[in-house]
């Protein structure tokens, strides 16, 4: 009967704080790339970052159907226009607006995406772009920032710009500056983004800086004590991504911004692919950051005040990417690719939770035939290689050792994988066969592909479903209004 004192309205605004504040996820977001042949279905994937209490995504583009996925989740969401549309979208208001319509105002509805931020180029001041993308990212950011205005949308979502860590530079932190070559466009861009209340995005990687550098101390890399600390003044550095975050703190306050809230764009530690990319490091390099981050420490330069926001790079792993940085940046995943948690990692939600429901092909692999003389096979190897994912065997990989048939073996499995198991793409001239065994050996594990839900015949359907969704989306909101 005390009910009686809580009108219906109360009480219904009771609940709604009550879910609100259990909503409240982790600061601890994921990148959320696409780059790969096995792609699970997007709403595998929302439903494995609902399971893991994962409430913040980076995108690097904004495809649709990750972001239909998306809708309804209330997870937080930063998509990208990746750095080759800038060019177009700094010279053209109306692009920009397109741009904006279709890729953001169109999935800002009830029971809509909730997009945050849009990532203006990613890590377009890469010294290795030799400054291609430098002047587009000033005005596109102007003109974007109009056509969010005009969509209404100005005080919803901030632009962003991620930008890579070799942007700045110092021995010590206390000293950090970015490098000459881009201080006039960081100058207008920092200006830009404190006036529109943007943070500042910056990818972090001392996987890259021990990668790269035989003489970087290793143990300066992870979070457990170094025996090469850095002392700088009255500080001391005991990990290289403090001492990195700090070096940028000192370069945005030499430009006038000491303030400026920071956000880790992508932080992370490979699983394979080199020698210093494996499983344990992965582990003790993320839950390390995970637990500094949690402990709310702050740096030297920012005592309790961590960083704004982190996205672990990465989600999945990614098997279709370029090589060029090296075998290691197919294996960034904390998942891989078939959402199966690669090692226990816990964000502050318990462990990593495997996704659910993920569509494989069935159980069967393509093998070298071992009753067949194989002296002929290094075209196919390399051809097959050349398509599908074999990083796994370079030197340091977790196939590394398996011989020469097994490696073969997987190459031939990757390439029939990559074609969906058409049997065609086992031929090989005869020397490849289909077995139902599980070829995998040890720590190397021959793949299965998955699904991804995508045959043509479920395009229709699909579209479908879509259309009941915004007419129950729109009824909702009818509703919600009276
Ligand atoms: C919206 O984003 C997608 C994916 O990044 C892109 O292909 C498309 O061109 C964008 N739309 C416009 C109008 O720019
Ligand atoms: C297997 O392939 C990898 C990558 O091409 C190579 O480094 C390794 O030496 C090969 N192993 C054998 C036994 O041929
Ligand atoms: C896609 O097609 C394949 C082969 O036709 C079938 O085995 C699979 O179940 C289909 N997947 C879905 C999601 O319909």
């Amino acid at each position: 009967m005390k009910m009686a004192f809580f009108s219906k309205r109360t009480l219904l605004l009771l609940l709604l704080l009550v879910l609100c504040v259990s909503a409240v996820e982790s600061d601890i977001g994921v990148n959320w790339g696409t780059v790969s042949f096995h792609r699970m279905s997007p709403d595998t994937v929302v439903d494995l970052l609902k399971d893991n209490k994962i409430g913040k995504v980076k995108l690097f583009d904004a495809d649709p159907t990750v972001l239909r996925a998306l809708m309804g989740s209330g997870i937080e969401v930063m998509v990208g226009i990746p750095n080759d549309m800038l060019s177009l979208i700094s010279n053209s208001p109306s692009a920009s607006d397109l741009w904006v319509s279709q890729n953001v105002s169109r999935y800002m509805v009830k029971r809509g995406a909730n997009i945050k931020y849009v990532a203006v180029g990613n890590e377009p001041f890469l010294t290795s772009y030799s400054g291609q993308f430098q002047s587009y990212i000033l005005p596109a950011l102007t003109n974007l920032q109009q056509s969010l205005a005009k969509a209404n949308l100005a005080g919803m979502v901030k632009l962003v710009v991620p930008c890579n860590a070799d942007a700045y530079e110092s021995s010590l932190p206390s000293q950090g500056a970015f490098r000459p070559d881009l201080t006039q466009i960081i100058t207008q861009l920092v200006s830009f983004l404190n006036s529109n209340g943007s943070p500042f995005v910056v990818n972090i990687y001392p996987f890259l800086s021990l990668y790269g550098n035989s003489d970087f101390p290793q143990d300066y890399a992870f979070f457990e004590g170094t025996t090469h600390s850095v002392i700088d003044g009255p500080n001391v550095y005991t990990n290289a991504f403090d001492g990195n975050l700090d070096t940028l703190v000192a370069a945005l306050s030499k430009l006038g911004y000491p303030q400026m809230p920071i956000v880790i764009g992508e932080v992370g530690w490979p699983t394979d692919g080199a020698l210093s990319a494996n499983l344990n490091a992965a582990r003790a390099f993320n839950q390390g950051l995970v637990k500094l981050v949690r402990s709310n420490k702050g740096t030297p330069l920012r005592p309790n005040v961590p960083p704004m926001d982190i996205y672990l790079f990465s989600l999945f792993d990614e098997g279709a990417k370029s090589v060029l940085p090296g075998n290691f940046e197919r294996h960034w995943g904390i998942f891989s690719f078939d959402g199966q948690a690669k090692y226990s990692l816990n964000l502050g939600n318990g462990l990593l939770k495997n996704a659910k429901n993920v569509e494989y092909l069935p159980s069967r692999w393509c093998v070298a035939n071992p009753t067949r003389d194989l002296t002929t096979v290094a075209n196919h190897f390399k051809l097959a290689c050349s398509y599908a994912d074999c990083t796994t065997l370079s030197y340091g990989g977790s196939c590394n050792g398996i011989g020469e048939k097994g490696n073969i073996s997987y190459a031939f499995n990757s390439y029939y994988q990559l074609q969906k198991q058409n049997a065609k793409s086992c031929e090989f001239d005869g020397l490849g066969m289909v077995t139902f065994l599980d070829p995998s050996i040890g720590d190397c594990r021959f793949l299965v592909g998955v699904s991804d839900g995508t045959n043509n015949s479920l395009g229709f359907t699909l579209s479908g479903i879509r259309v009941i969704f915004l007419l129950i989306s729109f009824c909702g909101y009818q509703m919600f209004v009276m």
